[in-house]
């Protein structure tokens, strides 16, 4: 456990939460066998949360669980693609099995980039990037409607995973921009759909530079295969960086520096805590202060 996933615990503990901020709830976190997800997966059964983590990645996923358990904290792995929708249905069935008949949150993190500029985006690159930051969230959200739309008195939450490429664009990310930018509508939707009859909170996080593979040097050689097979090369080439000291390379960003996973899922914790339960439809961004 790092030490503020302790340091949110006994805050949480000392006041109103004795047994976490999310005692008994069923979270389920996609893309959570690694990075921002898997952060989040351990925050949040630190805070009594039944995590279902969900990632394409089953071997990652069950060693997130095995921490969690080892740690005192409840957990199942549910492995499989969010591109396919048979794999959707049994997230949901395994995830509301797990909360005998509950499902108390949903984090759609699940993603990767898949880059290249405006004349070279093929129709592929466009539609797998799409499908996997927006369609993906939709159709894990309507599968889980029932779970949803009860009236127990027992929170419900959604937040969806944004990017500053989608809130502001981002040069080689055409596909990526639209997907993260309809995601703050598709929360808004939500909220105004379900937040009328059944109290669900919907919000979206956008983080600015997080230090997970995604932002690693391209050359450390990390990748996904697309359902078809096609391997994806995942980072940033370091011929971007090239010459620049870390301070210039961060100038745009007023910390002057890139985030933490575990900084950018405190802040997902946060939104799904009862702290913020009067927050509803925002876009909350987590950059260090970028774009502002
Ligand atoms: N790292 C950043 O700087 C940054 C910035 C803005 C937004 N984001 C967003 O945050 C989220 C998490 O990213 P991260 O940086 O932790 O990346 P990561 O690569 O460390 O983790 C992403 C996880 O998602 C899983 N995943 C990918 N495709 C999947 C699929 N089709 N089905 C199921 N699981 C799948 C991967 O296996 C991986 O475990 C993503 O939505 C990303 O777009 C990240």
């Amino acid at each position: 456990m790092s030490s503020s996933t302790a340091r949110v615990g006994q805050i949480a503990g000392h006041l109103n939460y004795p047994k976490g901020m999310l005692a008994g709830q069923v979270a389920i976190i996609t893309g959570s066998g690694q990075g921002i997800g898997a952060e989040a997966a351990r925050l949040f059964a630190n805070e009594g949360a039944k995590v279902v983590v969900a990632d394409v990645d089953g071997e990652k996923a069950q060693s997130v669980v095995d921490g969690i358990t080892k740690n005192g904290g409840s957990a199942i792995a549910v492995a499989g693609d969010v591109l396919d929708d048979q794999y959707i249905a049994t997230l949901i069935k395994k995830a509301a099995e797990f909360g005998n008949g509950k499902i108390h949150i949903i984090v759609n993190n699940a993603g990767y980039t898949w880059d290249g500029v405006i004349h070279k985006m093929t129709d592929k690159q466009w539609h797998t990037i799409v499908d996997l930051h927006a369609t993906a969230p939709f159709k894990i959200i309507r599968a889980a409607a029932p779970y949803f739309r009860v009236k127990d008195g027992e929170p419900r939450n959604i937040i969806n995973i944004s990017s500053t490429s989608g809130l502001h664009g981002n040069a080689g990310q055409i596909n990526y921009a639209l997907a993260k930018a309809g995601v703050t509508g598709i929360t808004k939707t939500i909220a105004k759909e379900w937040g009328p009859q059944f109290g669900v909170r919907a919000n979206t996080v956008a983080f600015g530079h997080i230090l997970t593979r995604l932002t690693a040097a391209k050359e450390a050689g990390a990748f996904v295969t697309t359902p078809d097979g096609e391997k994806v090369a995942l980072g940033i080439p370091q011929a971007q960086k090239a010459g620049a000291g870390a301070a210039e390379q961060h100038a745009d960003i007023p910390l002057r520096r890139p985030g933490t996973a575990t900084e950018a899922a405190s802040a997902v914790l946060a939104v799904a805590s009862p702290l913020m339960s009067y927050v509803n439809g925002q876009t909350i961004s987590v950059t260090g202060g970028r774009n502002i």
